[in-house]
Protein backbone atom coordinates (compact mmCIF):
# COMPACT_ATOMS: atom_id res chain seq x y z
CA UNK A 1 0.00 0.00 0.00
CA UNK A 2 1.57 3.09 -0.96
CA UNK A 3 1.04 6.71 0.16
CA UNK A 4 2.24 9.57 -0.88
CA UNK A 5 2.97 12.80 1.59
CA UNK A 6 2.52 16.60 0.86
CA UNK A 7 3.91 19.25 2.92
CA UNK A 8 4.05 22.96 2.38
CA UNK A 9 2.90 24.54 5.79
CA UNK A 10 5.57 27.29 5.64
CA UNK A 11 8.79 27.97 3.48
CA UNK A 12 9.43 23.81 3.01
CA UNK A 13 7.74 22.31 0.14
CA UNK A 14 8.22 18.19 0.70
CA UNK A 15 6.53 15.03 -0.87
CA UNK A 16 7.34 11.66 0.63
CA UNK A 17 6.60 7.66 -0.65
CA UNK A 18 5.70 5.41 1.87
CA UNK A 19 4.89 1.45 1.41
CA UNK A 20 2.87 0.34 4.47
CA UNK A 21 4.37 2.74 6.43
CA UNK A 22 7.82 2.25 5.31
CA UNK A 23 9.65 5.15 3.87
CA UNK A 24 10.65 5.28 0.03
CA UNK A 25 11.73 8.48 -0.33
CA UNK A 26 11.34 12.19 1.11
CA UNK A 27 12.73 15.94 -0.93
CA UNK A 28 12.41 18.32 0.44
CA UNK A 29 12.96 22.02 -1.42
CA UNK A 30 13.55 25.04 0.79
CA UNK A 31 13.22 28.43 -0.02
CA UNK A 32 16.47 30.64 0.17
CA UNK A 33 14.25 33.74 -0.88
CA UNK A 34 13.46 34.60 2.52
CA UNK A 35 16.82 35.03 3.87
CA UNK A 36 17.33 38.57 2.92
CA UNK A 37 14.40 39.31 4.47
CA UNK A 38 15.48 37.96 8.04
CA UNK A 39 12.06 36.00 8.09
CA UNK A 40 9.71 34.04 6.00
CA UNK A 41 7.62 36.18 3.54
CA UNK A 42 4.11 34.31 2.98
CA UNK A 43 3.32 35.73 -0.61
CA UNK A 44 7.13 34.77 -1.52
CA UNK A 45 6.47 31.44 0.14
CA UNK A 46 3.48 30.34 -1.80
CA UNK A 47 4.69 31.56 -4.82
CA UNK A 48 7.68 29.56 -4.93
CA UNK A 49 5.57 26.16 -3.66
CA UNK A 50 3.97 26.38 -6.75
CA UNK A 51 7.16 26.40 -8.76
CA UNK A 52 8.21 23.21 -6.50
CA UNK A 53 5.11 21.28 -5.85
CA UNK A 54 5.64 19.73 -9.42
CA UNK A 55 9.27 19.00 -9.70
CA UNK A 56 9.23 17.95 -5.54
CA UNK A 57 6.19 15.55 -5.75
CA UNK A 58 7.70 13.73 -9.33
CA UNK A 59 11.10 13.43 -7.60
CA UNK A 60 9.90 11.56 -4.55
CA UNK A 61 7.67 9.31 -7.12
CA UNK A 62 10.55 8.45 -9.27
CA UNK A 63 13.14 8.14 -6.24
CA UNK A 64 10.76 5.82 -4.50
CA UNK A 65 10.67 3.44 -8.14
CA UNK A 66 7.16 3.34 -8.30
CA UNK A 67 4.52 5.48 -11.26
CA UNK A 68 1.90 7.39 -9.82
CA UNK A 69 -0.46 5.15 -10.47
CA UNK A 70 0.63 3.01 -7.73
CA UNK A 71 -0.43 5.21 -5.07
CA UNK A 72 -3.48 4.23 -2.61
CA UNK A 73 -3.67 7.48 -0.97
CA UNK A 74 -3.04 11.17 -0.92
CA UNK A 75 -2.13 12.46 2.53
CA UNK A 76 -1.72 16.53 2.79
CA UNK A 77 -0.46 18.76 5.52
CA UNK A 78 -4.12 20.74 6.14
CA UNK A 79 -2.97 22.96 8.82
CA UNK A 80 -1.46 24.84 10.81
CA UNK A 81 0.50 27.13 8.44
CA UNK A 82 0.54 29.96 6.22
CA UNK A 83 -2.55 29.88 4.44
CA UNK A 84 -0.97 30.84 0.97
CA UNK A 85 1.51 28.21 1.25
CA UNK A 86 -1.18 25.87 2.87
CA UNK A 87 -3.33 26.34 -0.06
CA UNK A 88 -0.89 24.82 -2.85
CA UNK A 89 -0.37 21.56 -0.97
CA UNK A 90 -3.64 21.04 -0.33
CA UNK A 91 -5.35 22.00 -3.40
CA UNK A 92 -2.63 19.94 -5.15
CA UNK A 93 -3.18 17.09 -3.07
CA UNK A 94 -7.11 17.30 -3.48
CA UNK A 95 -6.75 17.66 -7.14
CA UNK A 96 -4.06 14.34 -8.08
CA UNK A 97 -6.45 12.36 -5.28
CA UNK A 98 -9.31 13.01 -7.31
CA UNK A 99 -7.51 12.82 -10.93
CA UNK A 100 -6.70 9.50 -9.73
CA UNK A 101 -9.68 8.24 -8.04
CA UNK A 102 -7.85 7.71 -4.43
CA UNK A 103 -8.70 8.98 -1.23
CA UNK A 104 -6.75 11.71 0.88
CA UNK A 105 -5.56 12.36 4.27
CA UNK A 106 -5.89 15.50 5.83
CA UNK A 107 -2.88 15.80 8.76
CA UNK A 108 -2.24 18.55 11.29
CA UNK A 109 0.77 19.14 11.33
CA UNK A 110 1.55 19.31 15.05
CA UNK A 111 0.47 16.02 15.01
CA UNK A 112 3.07 15.10 12.41
CA UNK A 113 6.15 16.40 14.04
CA UNK A 114 5.16 14.85 17.46
CA UNK A 115 4.90 11.18 15.31
CA UNK A 116 7.92 11.65 13.51
CA UNK A 117 9.26 9.21 15.85
CA UNK A 118 7.47 6.78 14.08
CA UNK A 119 9.12 7.25 10.57
CA UNK A 120 10.89 3.95 9.77
CA UNK A 121 13.25 3.76 6.96
CA UNK A 122 13.78 -0.20 6.71
CA UNK A 123 11.89 -3.15 8.16
CA UNK A 124 14.88 -3.40 10.89
CA UNK A 125 13.91 -0.32 12.17
CA UNK A 126 12.41 -0.70 15.94
CA UNK A 127 13.94 2.30 18.12
CA UNK A 128 10.34 3.79 18.47
CA UNK A 129 8.58 5.35 21.67
CA UNK A 130 5.54 3.24 23.18
CA UNK A 131 2.85 5.39 24.42
CA UNK A 132 2.68 6.80 26.20
CA UNK A 133 5.41 9.20 25.69
CA UNK A 134 6.07 12.64 26.17
CA UNK A 135 7.10 14.91 23.91
CA UNK A 136 8.91 18.42 23.80
CA UNK A 137 7.81 20.52 20.38
CA UNK A 138 9.82 23.24 19.96
CA UNK A 139 9.80 24.81 16.73
CA UNK A 140 9.72 28.36 15.22
CA UNK A 141 5.67 28.82 15.88
CA UNK A 142 5.24 26.47 18.94
CA UNK A 143 6.95 25.49 22.32
CA UNK A 144 4.66 22.67 23.65
CA UNK A 145 5.01 19.66 26.24
CA UNK A 146 2.63 16.98 24.60
CA UNK A 147 1.28 13.77 26.75
CA UNK A 148 1.40 11.47 23.60
CA UNK A 149 -1.57 8.73 24.40
CA UNK A 150 -1.73 7.16 21.63
CA UNK A 151 -1.37 8.58 17.65
CA UNK A 152 -4.53 10.14 17.90
CA UNK A 153 -4.86 11.22 21.52
CA UNK A 154 -2.15 13.96 22.56
CA UNK A 155 -3.19 15.90 25.35
CA UNK A 156 -0.96 19.74 25.80
CA UNK A 157 0.01 19.41 29.53
CA UNK A 158 2.23 22.76 28.29
CA UNK A 159 3.04 25.75 25.62
CA UNK A 160 4.41 29.09 25.60
CA UNK A 161 2.19 31.75 26.66
CA UNK A 162 4.09 34.26 24.15
CA UNK A 163 6.73 33.42 21.48
CA UNK A 164 8.23 30.18 20.67
CA UNK A 165 11.70 29.06 21.42
CA UNK A 166 12.85 29.19 17.93
CA UNK A 167 11.36 32.32 17.59
CA UNK A 168 13.59 33.72 20.05
CA UNK A 169 16.55 32.54 18.77
CA UNK A 170 15.11 33.82 15.41
CA UNK A 171 14.97 37.17 16.84
CA UNK A 172 17.92 37.17 19.16
CA UNK A 173 20.15 36.38 15.99
CA UNK A 174 18.44 39.06 13.67
CA UNK A 175 19.64 41.81 16.29
CA UNK A 176 22.69 40.49 16.42
CA UNK A 177 22.49 40.98 12.63
CA UNK A 178 23.63 37.16 11.74
CA UNK A 179 20.99 36.61 9.30
CA UNK A 180 17.76 33.85 9.25
CA UNK A 181 17.09 31.77 9.95
CA UNK A 182 19.15 32.02 13.31
CA UNK A 183 18.85 28.40 14.86
CA UNK A 184 21.64 27.27 12.72
CA UNK A 185 23.94 30.25 12.71
CA UNK A 186 23.28 30.22 16.81
CA UNK A 187 24.26 26.96 17.00
CA UNK A 188 27.26 26.90 15.44
CA UNK A 189 28.88 29.78 17.03
CA UNK A 190 27.59 28.52 20.21
CA UNK A 191 29.63 25.44 19.87
CA UNK A 192 32.79 27.84 20.15
CA UNK A 193 31.28 29.68 22.85
CA UNK A 194 31.32 30.21 27.01
CA UNK A 195 27.78 29.57 27.63
CA UNK A 196 28.70 30.83 31.20
CA UNK A 197 29.77 34.29 29.98
CA UNK A 198 26.66 36.38 30.08
CA UNK A 199 23.33 35.95 32.16
CA UNK A 200 20.03 36.46 30.85
CA UNK A 201 16.58 36.91 32.67
CA UNK A 202 14.86 33.21 32.73
CA UNK A 203 10.64 33.30 33.26
CA UNK A 204 8.94 32.62 36.37
CA UNK A 205 5.51 30.98 35.13
CA UNK A 206 3.34 28.84 37.08
CA UNK A 207 3.17 25.22 35.60
CA UNK A 208 4.14 23.59 32.68
CA UNK A 209 3.97 26.64 30.31
CA UNK A 210 6.62 28.56 28.87
CA UNK A 211 7.57 32.15 27.97
CA UNK A 212 10.26 33.77 25.91
CA UNK A 213 9.56 37.05 25.27
CA UNK A 214 11.20 38.08 28.48
CA UNK A 215 14.45 36.63 27.40
CA UNK A 216 14.49 38.01 23.96
CA UNK A 217 13.96 41.53 25.69
CA UNK A 218 16.48 41.03 28.13
CA UNK A 219 18.91 40.34 25.42
CA UNK A 220 18.08 43.26 23.68
CA UNK A 221 18.40 45.47 26.42
CA UNK A 222 21.95 44.13 27.36
CA UNK A 223 22.78 44.22 23.63
CA UNK A 224 22.12 47.62 23.45
CA UNK A 225 24.13 48.87 26.59
CA UNK A 226 26.82 47.02 25.31
CA UNK A 227 27.01 48.00 21.68
CA UNK A 228 26.66 51.30 23.41
CA UNK A 229 29.94 51.36 25.29
CA UNK A 230 31.49 48.84 22.60
CA UNK A 231 29.87 49.37 18.59
CA UNK A 232 31.75 46.60 17.70
CA UNK A 233 30.31 44.24 20.70
CA UNK A 234 28.49 41.85 18.42
CA UNK A 235 31.46 40.88 16.52
CA UNK A 236 34.02 40.41 19.74
CA UNK A 237 32.02 38.27 21.31
CA UNK A 238 29.61 36.91 18.86
CA UNK A 239 30.50 33.37 20.23
CA UNK A 240 29.67 33.91 24.07
CA UNK A 241 26.72 35.51 23.25
CA UNK A 242 25.29 32.54 21.10
CA UNK A 243 26.53 29.78 23.66
CA UNK A 244 24.64 31.91 26.92
CA UNK A 245 21.49 32.56 24.90
CA UNK A 246 21.64 28.66 23.92
CA UNK A 247 21.96 27.73 27.54
CA UNK A 248 19.22 30.08 28.46
CA UNK A 249 16.60 28.75 26.47
CA UNK A 250 18.08 24.94 26.98
CA UNK A 251 17.74 25.24 30.79
CA UNK A 252 14.73 26.79 30.41
CA UNK A 253 12.94 23.97 28.36
CA UNK A 254 14.59 21.05 29.85
CA UNK A 255 13.21 22.63 34.09
CA UNK A 256 9.89 22.44 32.44
CA UNK A 257 10.04 18.90 30.64
CA UNK A 258 11.67 17.77 34.43
CA UNK A 259 8.65 18.71 36.20
CA UNK A 260 6.35 16.74 33.40
CA UNK A 261 8.09 13.62 33.58
CA UNK A 262 7.95 14.47 37.20
CA UNK A 263 3.81 15.15 37.59
CA UNK A 264 3.38 12.10 35.09
CA UNK A 265 5.86 9.51 36.09
CA UNK A 266 6.78 8.69 32.24
CA UNK A 267 9.63 8.31 31.78
CA UNK A 268 9.92 8.14 27.61
CA UNK A 269 10.81 11.63 26.21
CA UNK A 270 10.89 12.92 23.24
CA UNK A 271 11.68 15.82 21.13
CA UNK A 272 10.65 17.23 17.53
CA UNK A 273 10.50 20.46 15.85
CA UNK A 274 12.96 22.48 14.02
CA UNK A 275 14.63 23.23 17.36
CA UNK A 276 15.41 19.57 17.76
CA UNK A 277 18.44 19.84 15.55
CA UNK A 278 20.11 22.36 18.34
CA UNK A 279 23.45 20.46 19.68
CA UNK A 280 22.89 21.91 23.25
CA UNK A 281 19.40 20.58 23.59
CA UNK A 282 20.38 16.88 22.30
CA UNK A 283 23.01 16.99 24.64
CA UNK A 284 21.02 18.07 27.39
CA UNK A 285 18.53 15.51 26.21
CA UNK A 286 21.37 12.79 26.63
CA UNK A 287 22.72 14.05 29.47
CA UNK A 288 18.94 13.82 31.31
CA UNK A 289 18.67 10.05 30.06
CA UNK A 290 22.11 9.35 32.09
CA UNK A 291 21.02 11.13 35.04
CA UNK A 292 17.16 10.83 35.52
CA UNK A 293 17.27 7.11 33.42
CA UNK A 294 14.66 8.82 30.80
CA UNK A 295 14.66 6.65 27.63
CA UNK A 296 14.92 10.08 24.77
CA UNK A 297 14.07 10.10 20.86
CA UNK A 298 15.74 12.27 18.71
CA UNK A 299 15.15 12.36 15.55
CA UNK A 300 17.42 12.30 12.45
CA UNK A 301 18.20 15.87 11.28
CA UNK A 302 16.29 15.14 8.16
CA UNK A 303 13.35 14.83 10.38
CA UNK A 304 13.48 17.51 13.00
CA UNK A 305 12.77 20.72 10.25
CA UNK A 306 9.33 20.46 8.09
CA UNK A 307 9.28 17.41 6.12
CA UNK A 308 6.83 15.25 4.75
CA UNK A 309 8.11 11.76 5.80
CA UNK A 310 6.13 12.63 9.43
CA UNK A 311 2.70 13.85 7.74
CA UNK A 312 3.11 10.34 5.22
CA UNK A 313 3.63 8.20 8.97
CA UNK A 314 0.77 9.93 10.53
CA UNK A 315 -1.36 9.91 7.11
CA UNK A 316 -0.38 6.34 7.61
CA UNK A 317 -1.86 5.69 10.90
CA UNK A 318 -5.18 7.60 9.69
CA UNK A 319 -5.20 5.38 6.16
CA UNK A 320 -5.52 2.23 8.54
CA UNK A 321 -8.65 3.61 10.66
CA UNK A 322 -10.41 4.68 7.07
CA UNK A 323 -9.76 8.08 8.57
CA UNK A 324 -9.92 9.95 4.85
CA UNK A 325 -10.80 13.35 4.38
CA UNK A 326 -13.65 14.72 2.50
CA UNK A 327 -12.85 17.11 -1.12
CA UNK A 328 -15.28 20.02 0.76
CA UNK A 329 -12.16 20.01 3.61
CA UNK A 330 -10.47 23.83 3.52
CA UNK A 331 -6.77 24.43 5.23
CA UNK A 332 -6.65 25.89 7.96
CA UNK A 333 -3.74 28.29 9.38
CA UNK A 334 -4.40 28.36 13.25
CA UNK A 335 -4.54 25.74 15.83
CA UNK A 336 -7.22 23.41 15.17
CA UNK A 337 -7.58 19.91 17.61
CA UNK A 338 -8.66 17.83 14.41
O1 LIG B 1 9.84 23.10 12.71
P1 LIG B 1 10.44 24.17 11.90
O2 LIG B 1 11.25 23.78 10.71
O3 LIG B 1 9.36 25.11 11.30
C1 LIG B 1 8.52 26.02 11.82
O4 LIG B 1 8.40 26.26 13.02
O5 LIG B 1 7.88 26.59 10.93
O6 LIG B 1 11.33 25.08 12.88
C2 LIG B 1 12.07 26.18 12.44
C3 LIG B 1 12.79 26.76 13.64
C4 LIG B 1 13.45 28.10 13.34
O7 LIG B 1 13.14 28.99 14.38
C5 LIG B 1 14.93 27.76 13.32
O8 LIG B 1 15.78 28.83 13.67
C6 LIG B 1 14.99 26.64 14.33
O9 LIG B 1 13.84 25.87 14.07
N1 LIG B 1 16.21 25.82 14.19
C7 LIG B 1 17.15 25.72 15.14
C8 LIG B 1 18.18 24.90 14.60
N2 LIG B 1 17.82 24.53 13.35
C9 LIG B 1 16.60 25.10 13.11
N3 LIG B 1 17.22 26.25 16.37
C10 LIG B 1 18.31 25.97 17.09
N4 LIG B 1 19.35 25.22 16.66
C11 LIG B 1 19.32 24.66 15.43
N5 LIG B 1 20.34 23.90 15.01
Amino acid sequence: MYILAIESSCDDTSAAVLRDGILLSNVTASQAVHEEYGGVVPELASRAHQQNIVPVVDAAIKRAGIGKEDLNAIAFTRGPGLMGSLLVGVSFAKGMARSLGIPMIDVNHLQGHVLAHFIRESEDDHEQPTFPYLCLLVSGGNSQIVKVNSYKDMEILGQTIDDAAGEAIDKCSKVMGLGYPGGPIIDRLARQGNPNAYEFSKPNIKGLDYSFSGLKTSFLYHLRDWTAEDPDFVEHHKEDLAASLEKTIVDILMKKLRMAVKQTGIRQVAVAGGVSANTGLRNAFRDHAKRYHWKIFIPKFSYTTDNAAMIGITGYFKYLDKDFASIDLPAYARIQNS
